[in-house]
């Protein structure tokens, strides 16, 4: 069960909030809506005071009405429990359900997010939610899915947090030596000797302990988790043939593990809001969906939300050009989401997302972007045929998000930006037209031939037997710098770093040597290094090449390769540039149909070819207009 219940074909829709709108507009919606050829919407997600007016007094009325137009309408409803943003009633009642920020200011109600996972009041409230609405339309015949909360990622610093963070360490460590062990507790005077000294990571003086800022973001992401699991079994008991989801959100800040979570979804769901405010946006969507497709294991999974006419660069908003709306759900599409949605379907009149764009704009349907909206979905019944077979690949880079959340930490030898290091990988695959999975430090690697390690900074003794056994097997592993330098416990792995591997890779790493921000190392015939080196001994590796200048490092090994079993071993001890690691993947033979600015994805039979250039481009016997998309058979 993964699919949208009743809905054939692609999903096209977003999330639509009619209880801001007077009644006159629903029937409008609804035909607008089938215009543009939507079949999917996402409906309540943030409408609990709507709904729940006052304690125990519910108004469904509007949205009984709602369901039956769209239902009337053939247009699906993925119907959200409300719990990402609690009434003002609930929270003035249980002001300790509200979220505590770590540095001890506990939040207010006025915007949304502002619950405490952990707080009684909050859990049972959400409960309660879920129960009724469970209980209401569980059986409704527009219920295609189930879309609990929204967003899990508002972390909580509070009192309760504090308790039930104590309780997620009792149940890991069992004594609170092994924690004192675990987070290095000698050192400034952190030795605990009771569970009840123990608090949330808020605010100190200086530098925080890694390994409790760690296991905190781990309880986090196990704590949300319980939090959808009780709404999911309300939910599951009520109709099990309603598949249960919750959008995923990116973000360094976000504490869920969604390796952790993925198998508790009935489908993966996925928020993709491109940053970057160039053609990184597009290599961005790419990652978003090859991470996303990742988790669900392979299978299908759904983008739940784009913004439809700009991109959310950190400098406000950029305008899509004609076309970009439909590429990128294309790229998202072709890399395995069944369907493209949106936030949000009508453009808000009031409201902080007033000016967030919709696939309704304010000056209504006479207008490019809605023009733009009602044709890209109306193609895409067309092409639901083609989404049948698997993306394939044997390429695949690890995703770790301990190593994510640990280099956040300011006590690194140098500033480490794990993010871009992974998106580098895959940016420079992807352009080399290599499609690329993502899998777990401790995941399946049976089916890939080449895994790339960029910076796991945090490599567990399971993570490092996986990756020796995939060597030994016959696979060909490439790490970069700092992989493996502490273990789950942020604590380092002694006499060479590498996760202890250090016979795999052949090498020792004996310093990290970050270099001046701005002064790249040449390496010879290999492009260049940015900013962090490491001093690598040889211990049987064969050296690529070496670093050409730089104090300690000139002549030494920059990046080497060990025969491993039957496989084979290599390490880049060194942050390359793009054109290094282009250069690398060419000697590892890695290529695909697909080049710069232009996607190509094969699935079984079909082929899809994303053209994000200004000109014409031609693969096999097909073209593609700029600017463009096609999906044709594959000759
Ligand atoms: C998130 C939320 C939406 C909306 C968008 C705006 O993805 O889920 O409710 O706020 O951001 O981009």
């Amino acid at each position: 069960m993964h699919w949208p219940k009743g809905v054939d074909g692609l999903s096209y829709g977003g999330d639509y909030n009619p209880e801001q709108w007077p009644e006159e507009t629903w029937d409008d919606d609804v035909m607008l809506m089938r215009e543009a050829g939507v079949n999917l919407v996402s409906v309540g997600v943030f409408s609990w005071a709507r709904l729940e007016p006052r304690p125990g007094e519910y108004d469904f009325g509007w949205l009984d009405t709602v369901l039956g137009k769209l239902h009337a309408g053939g247009i699906g409803v993925n119907l959200a429990t409300p719990t990402a943003s609690p009434p003002p009633w609930f929270t003035l009642a249980h002001p300790d359900a509200l979220n505590t920020r770590p540095d001890g200011v506990r939040q207010v109600h006025g915007s949304r997010d502002t619950y405490d996972v952990c707080a009684p009041a909050y859990r049972e409230a959400s409960r309660a939610i879920a129960a009724t609405l469970a209980e209401r339309y569980a059986d409704h015949p527009a219920l295609a899915m189930w879309h609990v909360h929204n967003e899990y990622g508002s972390a909580t610093y509070s009192a309760h947090a504090e308790q039930a963070f104590r309780l997620w360490l009792q149940a890991k460590y069992e004594t609170i030596d092994a924690l004192n062990d675990a987070w290095w507790g000698s050192f400034w005077s952190q030795h605990y000797s009771e569970w009840e000294q123990i608090l949330a990571p808020r605010a100190t003086q200086y530098l925080a302990n890694p390994a409790h800022e760690l296991d905190f973001k781990r309880f986090t992401s196990d704590a949300m988790l319980e939090h959808y699991k009780e709404q999911r079994d309300l939910l599951r008991a009520a109709n099990p043939d309603v598949p249960i989801t919750t959008n995923f959100v990116f973000g360094q800040w976000v504490p869920v593990d969604p390796w952790k979570w993925a198998s508790e979804v009935d489908l993966v769901a996925f928020d993709s809001y491109p940053s970057a405010p160039d053609e990184r946006a597009e290599q961005q969507s790419a990652l978003h969906a090859d991470l996303s497709r990742s988790w669900a294991g392979g299978g299908d999974w759904l983008l739940m939300e784009q913004a439809a006419a700009s991109l959310h660069s950190h400098d406000g908003a950029i305008a899509k050009a004609p076309g970009r709306m439909a590429r990128h759900s294309m790229i998202h599409i072709s890399r395995g989401s069944k369907g493209a949605m949106f936030f949000q379907w009508r453009a808000g009149r009031g409201g902080a997302e007033q000016w967030h764009s919709a696939l309704l704009p304010h000056a209504g349907k006479h207008t490019r972007m809605f023009r733009e909206v009602a044709e890209f979905g109306n193609t895409l019944p067309g092409i639901a045929h083609t989404v049948a077979d698997p993306v394939e690949t044997d390429v695949a880079i690890l995703w770790s998000p301990d190593s994510w959340w640990a280099t956040a930490g300011k006590h690194l030898p140098a500033p480490v930006d794990y993010l871009e290091n992974v998106a580098q990988i895959h940016r420079v695959l992807r352009d080399r037209g290599v499609i690329a999975d993502f899998v777990a430090p401790e995941g399946d690697l049976s089916k890939y031939t080449t895994v790339i390690a960029p910076t796991t900074y945090v490599l567990s003794q399971a993570g490092a037997e996986n990756l020796r056994w995939f060597t030994a097997g016959g696979g060909r592993l490439v790490a970069s710098y700092l992989t493996g330098a502490v273990d789950e416990n942020c604590q380092v792995w002694l006499d060479g770093y590498l996760g202890g591997m250090t016979d795999l890779f052949g090498i020792r790493v004996t310093e990290h040597l970050p270099q001046p921000a701005g002064e790249p190392r040449a390496l010879w015939n290999f492009g260049a290094a940015e900013r962090f080196c490491e001093l690598v001994e040889l211990r049987g590796a064969q050296c690529v090449t070496q670093y050409a200048s730089g104090d300690v490092i000139e002549n030494q090994p920059a990046v080497t390769v060990n025969p491993f079993g039957e496989g084979e071993a290599w390490y880049v001890s060194c942050k390359l540039v793009d054109e290094a690691w282009d250069r690398l993947f060419e000697e590892l033979k890695l290529s695909g149909p697909g080049r710069p600015g232009l996607d190509v994805v094969d699935r079984g039979p079909w082929r899809f070819i994303i053209n994000h250039t200004e000109k014409e481009e031609q693969v096999g016997n097909v073209i593609v207009p700029a600017g463009s998309w096609a999906v044709d058979k594959k000759r």
